[in-house]
């Protein structure tokens, strides 16, 4: 057993500060068991949101030491003997209390994206698809929704004006989910994407593939892939004399 330095956030929407705070620390412990022990010890009315401990609910989130990472999935070992852990919430989303955000805006942007549209004609059961485009959809579908990747990225990590019409990374890799499915009968996601999403604010910085915790390859493998559909669709010759004709 050691004690650590550490520096939790302690506020509302209305504003806050760093607290300080002496913790024992046992070996194997995470992040989380640190902020469970000052619940437990020193700060029993210290919000944090959890539900997993296991990396799996997506709901731990923050920044610890500046970085965006789950508190669950921090090892304490991770950090030098003499090193302060610094704890705050994230910061590209309202602060409810203390630690914990409301995150409601990427929920906003989820419930705008159309839902996935079989053909008419399949029945449930009837769907058949490659393995190459069912181990596609898996990468994308390993997402927990823990939102770091869109407290990470820049466009609205410091910018609230581009919050509307930007639905961010973690709505990039559904839309170019469903774009890229198969059975996906609509045929306007790349449109989508590109006029009522804000994949154009996107400049490929690979801020939301770093910080990911599912290793998802959200730019190489959604992102990009995306931009290049919309050009590929929008310079098509075969497109293009087709928007002419029926423009006439
Ligand atoms: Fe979290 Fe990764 Fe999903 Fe983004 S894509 S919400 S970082 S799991
Ligand atoms: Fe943002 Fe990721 Fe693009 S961090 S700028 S969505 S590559
Ligand atoms: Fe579930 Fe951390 S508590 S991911």
């Amino acid at each position: 057993m050691t004690t650590r330095h550490f520096r939790v956030w302690r506020g509302d929407d209305e504003g806050g500060e760093l607290t300080d705070f002496d913790v024992e620390v046992n070996e194997g412990e995470v992040v989380l068991d640190i902020i469970h022990r000052l619940q437990a010890t020193q700060a029993p009315d210290l919000a944090v949101r959890w539900n997993c401990k296991a990396g799996k609910c997506g709901s731990c989130s923050a920044e610890i030491n500046g970085k965006p990472r789950l508190l669950c999935m921090t090892r304490m070992s991770t950090f030098t003997a003499d090193e302060t852990i610094t704890v705050t919430p994230l910061r590209t989303f309202p602060v409810v209390r203390d630690l914990v955000t409301d995150v409601s805006y990427n929920y906003e942007k989820a419930r705008a994206m159309p839902a996935f549209a079989p053909p008419a004609d399949l029945k449930p059961g009837e769907y058949r698809m490659q393995q190459v485009d069912v181990e596609r959809s898996q990468e994308f579908r390993k997402c927990i929704e823990c939102f770091l990747c869109q407290n990470t990225c820049h466009v609205i990590r410091d910018h609230e004006e581009n919050k509307p019409p930007f639905s961010g990374p973690r709505l990039f890799i559904r839309a170019a989910e469903l774009d890229m499915h198969p059975l996906d009968a609509r045929e306007d996601r790349k449109e989508l994407a590109q006029a009522e999403q804000g994949l154009g604010y996107c400049n490929i910085t690979k801020c939301c593939t770093e910080v990911c915790p599912e290793h998802i390859k959200i730019t190489d493998n959604a992102i990009i892939p995306m931009k290049e559909r919309v050009v590929d669709r929008r310079y098509d010759p075969l497109v293009w004399l087709g928007r002419k004709i029926l423009r006439r």
